[in-house]
């Protein structure tokens, strides 16, 4: 049934998504996630207490994170009941965000399957109007809630009040898609600053969020100050940064299969340097369960992914877990 499911949402991923413009593509699938129960067939989920992991703390039923994209409550409650251990929000700025100008997201095939490049520049509905939304949304598994912001002080009003209605938080320090938050990664001894105030704002386990533009900046400056801050999650990571001239941008963020050799060979050498004083959750690449298994392999503590969701689509989660309880 697994194997029939992802066979036919590749047919319809190549026959039909693929081919609409991209825009008409994300209508389409932001309308079918509101509007259709996938959440209700327990087909697209694997409920097995096996499975769960801790991560800061906090119990998740499998290791598998629906990575940030989504700010819709309506499309974050669907996800929860698809497979996933834990579904992560937009990142969150203090002020409502229109977001770059379309086209602001492109596929890109690559020799290593079908990703995605970004441009989105934070389109989301800021702090308040977000606030009133999630707190009517119920947590059927583990709610990450991401902030965003330019100043320590975007970060420290989002953590405190956010932070209540989620069961983590996660710092995002590294989309690529404005200055706003990848110059982060240039100022490191800021990062330490903001990750201290940051952290005495909420009691909820805290995530930073890293770029794999700045690996080096990551190990020498960045894990250490969210150490020292008392920040024990690591998200490694964000999307790379390419030159694409059909955004609006220029420039954006890669998404997909093609950033998964440099997703592990981060997770490797951070598992490495920081050994067990870091819990990691892999991000980058991840559209299959053999790669799944390689990160899980390489140490990490739980698995994030987006751009997979869209590509083998919803039943992706299901393959994993079951590739997991199989060789459990
Ligand atoms: C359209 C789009 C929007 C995204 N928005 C955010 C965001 O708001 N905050 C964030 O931390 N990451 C964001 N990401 C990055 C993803 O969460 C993830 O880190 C990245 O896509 C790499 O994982 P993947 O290869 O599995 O997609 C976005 C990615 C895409 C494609």
């Amino acid at each position: 049934m697994t194997h029939a499911l992802a066979t036919l949402y590749r047919l319809f991923y190549d026959g039909v998504l693929s081919r609409l413009p991209e825009p008409s593509a994300i209508a389409l699938g932001q309308t079918a996630l509101r509007l259709l129960p996938f959440d209700r067939l327990p087909v697209f989920r694997l409920d097995d207490p096996g499975l769960a992991v801790v991560l800061g703390g906090v119990r998740l039923p499998n290791p598998l994170i629906l990575a940030a994209m989504y700010y819709d409550t309506r499309i974050l409650h669907r996800a929860m009941g698809l497979g996933f251990g834990a579904v992560t929000a937009k990142s969150i700025t203090t002020t409502a965000r229109p977001g770059h100008p379309a086209p602001n997201l492109v596929r890109l095939r690559t020799s290593a399957g079908p990703g995605l490049v970004n441009c989105n520049g934070f389109a989301n509905p800021g702090l308040a109007a977000f606030r009133a939304a999630v707190a009517r949304l119920p947590h059927r598994v583990p709610l990450i809630l991401s902030v965003a912001g330019e100043s320590v002080d975007d970060y420290v009003t989002l953590a405190r009040e956010l932070g209540p209605f989620g069961d983590l938080v996660e710092f995002n320090v590294s989309s690529p898609n404005t200055r706003l938050v990848y110059a982060w990664s240039e100022r490191p001894q800021e990062l330490r600053a903001l990750m201290e105030a940051a952290s005495g704002a909420t009691t909820k386990p805290l995530i930073v969020k890293v770029s794999p533009d700045f690996a080096d900046v990551n190990e020498r400056h960045i894990i250490p100050a969210a150490l020292e801050a008392g920040v024990r999650i690591v998200n490694y990571g964000n999307t790379r940064r390419i030159e694409e001239p059909r955004l609006s941008q220029g420039a954006g963020g890669l998404s997909g299969p093609a950033i998964f050799d440099a997703t592990l060979a981060n997770l490797e050498r951070t598992r490495r340097v920081f050994g067990d004083r870091v819990e990691i959750i892999a991000t980058g690449g991840v559209d299959a369960p053999d790669k799944a298994l390689r990160l899980l392999d390489a140490g990490a503590t739980a698995i994030g992914y987006f751009t997979g969701f869209i590509t083998r689509g919803p039943i992706l989660a299901r393959q994993i877990l079951e590739a997991l309880q199989a060789r459990a």
